[in-house]
């Protein structure tokens, strides 16, 4: 079965003085997280969606799921954990209590402020979940990445043309993720706060997927006017 896990445990720090985390603020009328959602409800392919928000959050989505009219059966709504690979194993825990999973189950995880992936890119992801267990999703460095393990001088200045900036889905074949997860110790946990890094430290392949320069992670208000821009362009088209 595939799965998607859309990840709104956050409390949206970066985003300043706002009265409610990010992924529940306005654009274009609609929640941000509303219009992730909209895009995994087009694809058929998913068995079930998994939100998971912060504990105090969860009667707030069900309520704008409501609004929107995706209160559909094949979404739920669950508690995410402190971090956000907490917030994924989280969702997978639910899957596994909830329905029985097999060796070949893939979930694919998005941040829940990357409202613009596309349907290709979530497509990808499961084709490339299935068939190696594991994805990333990517665009190429556009920029020079500059290394500095003091934060004061360069350590070193990688290749760019083997530079990748990540952005999600990721993707992974559910049993491999928990396996590899739970096999972490705390410290490894610290560390290993990007689930795809988990698989490629324990040598696990993770293969790329091409992302898009407009999925862009709502992060800081100067995103959220980038986001409303995108909209706006979108529109005008
Ligand atoms: N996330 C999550 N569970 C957490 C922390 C983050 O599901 N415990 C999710 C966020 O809701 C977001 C995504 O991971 O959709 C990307 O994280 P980030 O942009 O860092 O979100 P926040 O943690 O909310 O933001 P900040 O770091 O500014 O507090």
């Amino acid at each position: 079965m595939i799965y998607a896990g859309i990840l709104a445990g956050g409390i949206g720090s970066r985003m300043g003085n706002v009265p409610m985390p990010k992924q529940f603020l306005l654009l274009n009328e609609k929640p941000i997280i509303v219009h992730t959602i909209e895009k995994f409800v087009l694809n058929s392919k998913f068995e079930k969606i998994v939100i998971a928000t912060p504990k105090e959050w969860v009667n707030h989505t069900k309520d704008i799921l409501k609004k929107f009219n995706l209160d559909l059966p094949t979404i739920t709504v669950i508690v995410g954990g402190s971090d956000r690979n907490g917030t994924i194993m989280s969702i997978v825990n639910y899957i596994e209590e909830t329905y029985s999973v097999s060796e070949e189950d893939i979930i694919v995880t998005h941040d829940a402020v990357r409202p613009f992936l596309t349907h290709r890119i979530i497509q990808e992801n499961i084709d490339n979940a299935l068939e190696y267990g594991s994805v990333d999703t990517v665009i190429e460095a556009v920029d020079t990445i500059v290394e500095s393990q003091d934060n004061e001088f360069i350590s070193s200045i990688p290749r760019r043309d083997y530079m990748y900036q990540g952005q999600t889905p990721q993707s992974f074949n559910i049993k491999k993720l928990q396996e590899l997860y739970y096999g972490l110790s705390d410290s490894e946990k610290e560390i290993l706060t990007d689930a795809c890094k988990i698989f490629a430290l324990k040598g696990e392949k993770v293969k790329l997927v091409r992302g898009e320069n407009f999925n862009i992670k709502i992060t800081t208000p100067f995103d959220l006017n980038v986001a409303n821009s995108i909209i706006k362009g979108s529109l005008d088209k």
